[in-house]
């Protein structure tokens, strides 16, 4: 799938005041490719990357999947193009803590009745083996790494297939071995599947995967 964005902005009001983030920003972003967004603390690209997974609203200009205008959809279509295309890898994990590693993979397909329970468990547990992460299946992630949890937050994104991966920050506070691991596994998903990818970064890890670098 490709996203085209046109005239893109996005303004917030904080305490009375302005703040324009995004500023008229035109850009195609094209399946097959891993799209990398650098820059410095507080330039807006987590916001450009809620904007793109149709988490908030613009404040103008629009947003289109393929050719299908998606930004004045109603948020019940949003919700389920989101469910069914995206898969979100927030920066600081957001898993179910109550919940086990195979658990966090699997509730929301298990919820929406998607596949059966079986099916589901073993696409798990083979996206769980191909991270490394296979022993960890019945641990809760206050018994893991960062590394880890950032690993599982990827599992729980990708078990449906979306054709667009959006990762904000996949490899910031983690050392160095579990940092390329992820880029490893992350530039697969995108380059071996044709899928579109868009990574948030203010490291080098991504530079040379990375087919266009934004600058932010
Ligand atoms: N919900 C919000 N309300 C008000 N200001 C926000 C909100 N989210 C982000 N901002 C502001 O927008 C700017 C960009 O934030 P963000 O998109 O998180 O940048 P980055 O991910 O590049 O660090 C920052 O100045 C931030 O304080
Ligand atoms: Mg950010």
């Amino acid at each position: 799938m490709n996203i085209k964005v046109s005239n893109l902005s996005k303004v917030y009001i904080k305490r009375n005041k302005r703040i324009e983030v995004i500023k008229d920003f035109n850009y195609l972003f094209e399946s097959g490719k891993l799209y990398l967004i650098k820059g410095e603390s507080g330039k807006g690209k987590t916001t450009l990357l809620t904007l793109l997974a149709l988490l908030q609203n613009e404040t103008g200009g629009e947003i289109y999947f393929d050719n299908e205008k998606v930004n004045s959809l109603n948020n019940e279509r949003k919700c389920s193009i989101r469910k069914e295309r995206i898969g979100i890898v927030f920066q600081d994990y957001n898993l179910f803590e109550g919940l086990t590693v195979l658990e966090n993979i699997i509730l929301l397909d298990v919820c929406e009745n998607r596949w059966n329970k079986q099916e589901i468990i073993k696409k798990a547990t083979e996206i769980l083996d191909l991270l490394n992460l296979g022993h960890r299946a019945t641990h809760y992630p206050f018994e893991l790494s960062g590394g880890e949890q950032q690993r599982v937050g990827i599992a729980r994104a990708i078990i449906k297939n979306p054709s667009v991966l959006i990762c904000d920050e996949p490899v910031s506070n983690l050392d160095d071995e579990n940092a390329k691991r992820i880029v490893d596994f992350i530039n697969d998903y995108c380059h071996k599947n044709n899928k579109l990818v868009i990574v948030t970064s203010h490291n080098e890890y991504f530079d040379t995967y990375s087919d266009q670098i934004l600058r932010f």
